[in-house]
């Protein structure tokens, strides 16, 4: 099994007293889908070689690449991973001026085809590249602008499945195909995927729930490693975008904060424990190698000597735990069975499907995202002036700030 998780410390939080309802999940086929991934992988083993790829693509067409990414190999050759989510010209700038074309993938991933941000990069990469058999595109299988610039300029193509969501879709070619470029096997990811318990997501949803019954507004997701680091921003994207919404009595959804161990130990470790106790902990491990055992160091030194890193990382999430634990704080720990490919897959699995079985007990549908439409309308509004009267709206609205 890739993970299953203990819920000892969640502090009256009882799994067991909420009733989930069964729901179809639309992205239930997906770890099964096995010609898709070896589609990808073909493709990445035919393509010129490369020392780096770069990723156009933002929110769900983004962030599980920059979880996979942690995931290779650190002694492997595999191509370095620029995931561009920004049209900030610091990023994409020093990349265009710096990378090689001729060493170089591009890849724009897009499930609308017609992300501003995503299409501003991609325009500017595709043509600093120019080369098809280096370029790749994933999108919507509905007629988009990407699809449609791909298969005019002979671009491989893959799909993102109709009934799958931007921020569902890690497990589709979205996430599959920046994994593969970097030596992360989809196979693996959808074995693992495959693998995950469904009463796992089932006690999450639960207990989540719980949570925000009780008036918890914050969970925070402290995954322990950094093969792990990246999946705080992409678990906090899942539960914001899909749960923060209007419910059947006002508002609901708790606010997701992507933590890292144990860097927040000197950070927010602090109002965890005696701040509002408003929130709950989710930590996230895996065993991992114990590393490089630290010398004696000079009198005066806090470091046990002798200790491995890996065990001094340890020390510190129990320790933290055995903290939130005696400050009466509730927190739940998820065991994965490895920092790697199949583990993470059933991580980002198990969580979409407790997003899913949580909207259902919030009364609220995760799938859209209402919320963000009219911040881009407005964005389009400035930079072309129509339609005219949310330009002209706000432009009124600038003169009274
Ligand atoms: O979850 C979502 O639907 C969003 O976060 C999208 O992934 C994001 O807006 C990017 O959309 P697209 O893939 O259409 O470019």
């Amino acid at each position: 099994m890739p993970l299953t998780v203990d819920v000892t410390h969640a502090r009256g939080l009882d799994p067991h007293a909420i009733e989930v309802p069964t729901v179809e999940l639309p992205f239930a086929g997906r770890p099964e889908d096995t010609e898709i991934a070896d589609a990808i992988t073909a493709w990445v083993e035919g393509a010129p070689s490369a020392t780096d790829v770069v990723v156009c693509g933002i929110g769900g067409s983004a962030l599980s690449a920059r979880v996979f990414d942690a995931l290779r190999d650190p002694y492997g050759d595999a191509p370095r991973l620029h995931v561009i989510d920004t049209v900030d010209p610091v990023v994409v700038e020093p990349l265009l001026r710096t990378l090689n074309p001729a060493d170089t993938v591009v890849l724009g991933i897009s499930k609308s085809g017609g992300t501003l941000e995503t299409t501003a990069t991609f325009l500017l990469f595709e043509d600093w590249l120019d080369d098809a058999a280096r370029t790749a595109v994933v999108a919507g299988v509905e007629p988009n602008p990407l699809r449609e610039r791909a298969e005019a300029r002979g671009y491989a193509c893959f799909p993102i499945p109709a009934e799958v969501g931007g921020r569902y879709s890690g497990l589709t070619a979205c996430g599959l195909l920046p994994a593969a470029c970097v030596g992360v096997e989809p196979r693996r990811l959808l074995a693992g995927a495959a693998g995950a318990d469904p009463e796992v997501a089932r006690t999450l949803a639960a207990v989540h729930h719980a949570a925000h019954q009780v008036g918890r507004s914050t969970v925070m997701l402290l995954p322990y490693g950094e093969r792990l680091r990246p999946l705080g921003p992409w678990w906090a994207q899942l539960l914001g975008e899909s749960l923060g919404k209007p419910g059947p009595l006002g508002p609901v959804g708790m606010t997701p904060i992507a933590g890292s161990g144990p860097a927040d130990q000197h950070s927010l470790l602090q109002l965890l424990v005696e701040g509002p106790d408003d929130k709950l902990v989710v930590f996230v491990h895996a065993p991992g190698a114990n590393g490089p055992v630290v010398p004696e160091g000079p009198d005066g030194m806090r470091t046990p000597s002798g200790q491995s890193l890996g065990a001094i990382l340890d020390a510190e999430r129990l320790g933290t735990e055995y903290a939130l634990a005696q400050a009466d704080r509730p927190s739940i720990r998820i065991e994965l069975a490895a920092a790697d490919a199949a583990s993470v897959g059933g991580f980002l699995f198990t969580y979409m499907a407790t997003t899913v079985y949580w909207a259902q007990l919030l009364g609220v549908d995760p799938f859209g995202q209402p919320g963000v439409e009219l911040g881009k309308k407005a964005a389009k509004a400035l930079l072309t002036g129509e339609p005219s009267d949310l330009a002209q709206a706000i432009a009124e609205h600038q003169q009274r700030s």
